[in-house]
């Protein structure tokens, strides 16, 4: 403990009288005039020496259940842990199986309350011990989501981050989309960040327009970042009119190599990074996968250079 005398006769005094007070600027998009503790959270997610974030994504099983990869988030997700930046997880997988001891940012999925077998659009079994066929065209009730995390609970699980589901021109559109600022009102009082999560369904196509208008909509009602999905045409108009940060979602499983250039031209293209799951929990060696994709995003390797770090460490790895 420090005695009560600050006074250290042998040192001289310094106030700096010549040197103004230095004012940090913060290096993440549209995020300059926010609170600390928010500032924090959000360098906690970017690294704030590239800018960009690689985001774990393994939060699928909240509709999905256990999808390949994820039976076992113990066996597959942990040996990734140390190589991601955030992860993106429910509460019931941050409790179970995450030790919380972690150091990385936590991405918190916010919404939820429907699954995947509510899109199917035809199914056939038995009613009344008859067989039946009920057909549902256009039925699309995944969009029919509620806010599945409170506040309270997010500040007690540490999130950085909540993320949460939004259907633009889907059946359930405005109720997302109350979803989404209720949770930014919520997570606003805490200095907690919200990630509104473009969806894509049947009535909301994959295109320039589409998703310059979902990700800039949920930005303009406060949104702190958006996770969007990569295309080919005009990713980078998207990414221009966005005033916060994009970070991409892997999508379906896709060949290594490609998977790495969706990243690298994402990137190129104005992405702060990656919120990637199947294409590296569902890699052929998920943790070359991991550590190829960190070249990209963080080390700024080419595509193919990454691709060549990918199967270099897989082939050390099955030796
Ligand atoms: C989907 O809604 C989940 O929230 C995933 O986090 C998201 O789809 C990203 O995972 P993937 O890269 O597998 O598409």
């Amino acid at each position: 403990m420090a005695d009560l005398d600050g006074n250290n006769e042998q040192k001289q005094k310094e106030y700096y009288t010549d040197t103004p007070q230095t004012a940090p600027n913060f290096f993440l998009k549209g995020s300059h005039q926010y609170d600390w503790g928010l500032q924090n959270r959000l360098a906690h997610i970017f690294n704030p020496e590239s800018g960009r974030t690689i985001m774990l994504a393994f939060d699928h099983g909240y509709f999905m259940g256990p999808t390949t990869g994820l039976e076992r988030v113990d066996q597959t997700i942990l040996p990734l842990e140390p190589y991601c930046d955030c992860l993106m997880l429910t509460r019931g997988i941050q409790r179970s199986i995450i030790p919380a001891s972690t150091q990385k940012a936590i991405a918190l999925r916010a919404s939820g309350g429907t699954s995947m077998v509510s899109t199917i659009d035809e199914w056939e079994g038995e009613i009344g011990g008859q067989p039946a066929k009920l057909a549902r065209p256009g039925y699309e009730p995944l969009s029919n989501e509620h806010l599945a995390v409170d506040i309270d609970e997010a500040i007690r699980l540490n999130a950085s981050v909540l993320a949460v589901q939004v259907f633009i021109g889907s059946q359930h559109e405005r109720q997302s989309l109350q979803n989404l600022t209720n949770l930014i009102d919520a997570a606003a009082r805490y200095g907690i960040a919200v990630m509104g999560v473009v969806a894509v369904g049947r009535a909301m196509e994959r295109t320039a327009k589409y998703f310059r208008m979902a990700t800039r909509l949920m930005a303009e009602l406060g949104c702190h970042m958006v996770k969007c999905y990569h295309i080919d045409d005009g990713f980078d108009t998207i990414t221009s009119c966005c005033p916060v940060p994009i970070v991409i979602a892997g999508g379906k499983k896709r060949p290594e190599k490609d998977a790495l250039q969706m990243a690298f031209d994402a990137c190129a293209q104005g992405a702060s990074g990656v919120d990637m799951g199947r294409n590296i929990f569902q890699a052929d060696a998920p943790v070359p996968m991991m550590k190829a994709v960190r070249g990209v995003v963080h080390e700024g390797m080419s595509a193919s250079d990454a691709f060549e770090l990918y199967e270099q460490l897989k082939s050390e790895e099955s030796s």
